[in-house]
């Protein structure tokens, strides 16, 4: 992936690198800033399209599919609150645009008892209380309690991929570890398959299957076949010591 090619401030991220997720995995990646973590995200969602290389989903090649019909099969949270929900209308109104998410516009429909009952019974898994407040604007929500809706929103229809970008990092330890918790909470009941970027290195080590770190646009720890049972905080601390060493910092 090369930003801004023929220019002084060419950036090559990846050269030559393979990745992939099987089925069932939750991988937590890790890295330093820069290191390519949110570039390797945006390639798969189709927010960037890199100008080599090719994606593939479930086997099938998505290279040159754009981003809103990726969507249908992977879910996201951002690091922005802000950003996985819209503020200006209802908890309601939001859920049941995720509902039809790839389908007709959902607020045309208009909204069946089933389906807010439905809705009721997805957000008490939250233990927020907002199954009560489903006509609140979700603007005026906290940070924790709209990651935790943007969750609900981002796994409501069937995914093949769920992909959280820093998604705890805007929020204080007790919400993010709430929504932290929740997090593996919906990725077990739906045996999602996973991709977790994070700063927070013992979420990293305590939540999912696989790690990874990345050092600039390669992986320098992949435990896909060693097992994460022998990485620790301190392991992990150490390698990144040795890698900001050898870059000189
Ligand atoms: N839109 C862009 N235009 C130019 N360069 C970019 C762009 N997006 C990313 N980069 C560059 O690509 C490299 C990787 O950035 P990326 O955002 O993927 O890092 P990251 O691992 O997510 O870092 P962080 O931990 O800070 O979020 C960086 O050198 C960055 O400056
Ligand atoms: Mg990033």
């Amino acid at each position: 992936m090369n930003f801004n090619p023929g220019t002084v401030n060419e950036i090559a991220v990846f050269n030559g690198f393979d990745f992939s997720v099987d089925p069932g995995e939750f991988v937590s990646m890790v890295g330093s800033n820069g290191s390519g973590k949110t570039t390797l995200l945006n390639v798969i969602c189709g927010s960037l399209s890199a100008d080599r290389g090719k994606i593939f989903l479930n086997g099938t090649e998505i290279t040159g599919m754009p981003e809103h019909r990726r969507a249908a099969n992977i879910g996201r949270v951002f690091q922005n609150p802000a950003a996985g929900t819209c503020p200006n209308l209802t908890i309601m109104e939001n859920l049941s645009l995720a509902d039809n998410k790839g389908g007709a516009f959902g607020l045309r429909k208009g909204v069946n008892k089933k389906r807010t009952d439905y809705y009721r019974s997805r957000l008490q898994l939250l233990q927020l209380g907002l199954e009560d407040k489903l006509d609140i604007s979700v603007g005026s929500l906290s940070g924790g309690q709209r990651q935790a809706l943007a969750l609900l929103i981002a796994t409501m229809t069937p995914i093949d991929l769920l992909i959280l970008d820093e998604h705890t990092a805007a929020l204080d330890p007790r919400s993010s570890e709430t929504v932290m918790e929740l997090t593996l909470r919906v990725i077990e009941e739906k045996q999602l398959t996973a991709l977790m970027v994070t700063h927070n290195l013992r979420f990293a080590v305590e939540y999912g299957n696989r790690l990874v770190m990345m050092h600039e646009g390669r992986s320098v720890i992949d435990t896909r076949r060693t097992g994460k049972d022998s990485c620790t905080i301190e392991s992990l601390l150490k390698t990144f010591n040795e890698i900001s060493i050898e870059c000189g910092n």
